[in-house]
């Protein structure tokens, strides 16, 4: 399986913080927002990984990510040349997913949360249909909303509803079969001209094969496009790296744990972050291992 982050869009809510870079490079606490969602793509198990930004700020990405083997992935990037829509990834993609399937997550959201490593495995190993995850929000008319009848299964879902059928949000983070691709390209804008991943979501809800995992209180899913809730975020982050003394979305330590790196990488990594929180937790990890931290999972 393949996997999409997508890191482009305009930011407009986090003016003037993103008027010279991306909202995604942006910190959340001790790392670049980017670092949350690439970091759930890889404890999916996910290795190729396809980075789109804007054009302007690919750059910065590819400056901070290089070609991910510090961490133990593949990166390429893609640029969108203007925000046409989440899933309009997919078209923009096509080359890099060739005949495989496909997750994408957005940029600026975060996941935390006990069992999530399981979640994400268990999504990435269906061969058929879609798989998107569905969090209780008290807004939401923010979000595409979806509804599930009595035994979880969803009977309609809709973008940004005025009136909202139900309090269950569709997170930002999916996982389609191969067929998604043909699917994106047969989509036709929305009024506000965007190629709308409700609508994508929505061609497989017809055939009975959008399958939708409710994140229960436990999880955390954080997203981070305006002040207070970039803010939020980063107090949430350092009250958890803080207090339990593990760190959330480390790349480095996926790669150790997961086995695509050894420790002298770590140690590598741990040295060229010099005597930071992030430095020192890989130097210590490469030192004592990741077996505590591994078991936190
Ligand atoms: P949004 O938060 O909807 O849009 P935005 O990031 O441009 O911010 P604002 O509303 O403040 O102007 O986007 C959600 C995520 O998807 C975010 O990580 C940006 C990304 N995105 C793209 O990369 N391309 C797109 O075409 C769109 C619509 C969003």
């Amino acid at each position: 399986m393949k996997g999409i982050v997508l890191a482009g869009g305009t930011g407009t809510r986090l003016y003037p913080l993103t008027i010279a870079t991306s909202k995604q490079l942006l910190p959340v606490f001790s790392k670049p927002m980017v670092y949350y969602p690439l970091s759930v793509l890889m404890m999916a198990g996910i290795r190729d990984i396809c980075v789109i930004t804007t054009p302007s700020d690919q750059d910065a990405f590819k400056r901070l990510l290089g070609n991910g083997s510090s961490f133990g992935v593949n990166l390429s990037y893609v640029v969108q040349s203007t925000p046409g829509g989440l899933a309009q990834a997919f078209v923009i993609a096509e080359n890099f997913i060739a005949s495989d399937r496909c997750a994408l997550v957005l940029g600026d959201n975060i996941f935390y949360g006990s069992n999530l490593t399981e979640l994400l495995k268990r999504a990435s190993s269906e061969d058929n249909g879609a798989t998107v995850f569905a969090y209780h929000v008290d807004n939401p008319s923010d979000y595409g909303v979806v509804v599930l009848d009595s035994y979880g299964c969803p009977t309609e879902i809709e973008e940004k509803p005025a009136v909202p059928r139900s309090h269950l949000a569709v997170t930002g983070l999916y996982f389609f079969d191969e067929t998604v691709v043909e699917r994106a390209k047969g989509l036709t804008p929305s009024s506000r001209g965007e190629l709308e991943i409700t609508d994508l979501n929505r061609t497989y809800l017809a055939e009975g094969s959008l399958n939708v995992v409710p994140l229960d209180r436990g999880f955390a899913w954080l997203d981070t496009g305006t002040y207070e809730s970039m803010l939020q975020a980063s107090n949430f982050v350092e009250a958890i790296e803080k207090r339990q003394g593990v760190m959330i979305s480390c790349l480095e330590e996926i790669a150790y744990i997961s086995g695509w790196i050894d420790s002298q990488s770590l140690a590598w990594s741990g040295a060229k972050m010099g005597n930071t929180l992030y430095g020192r937790y890989l130097l210590r990890l490469a030192e004592e291992g990741c077996k505590g931290a591994a078991d936190e999972r």
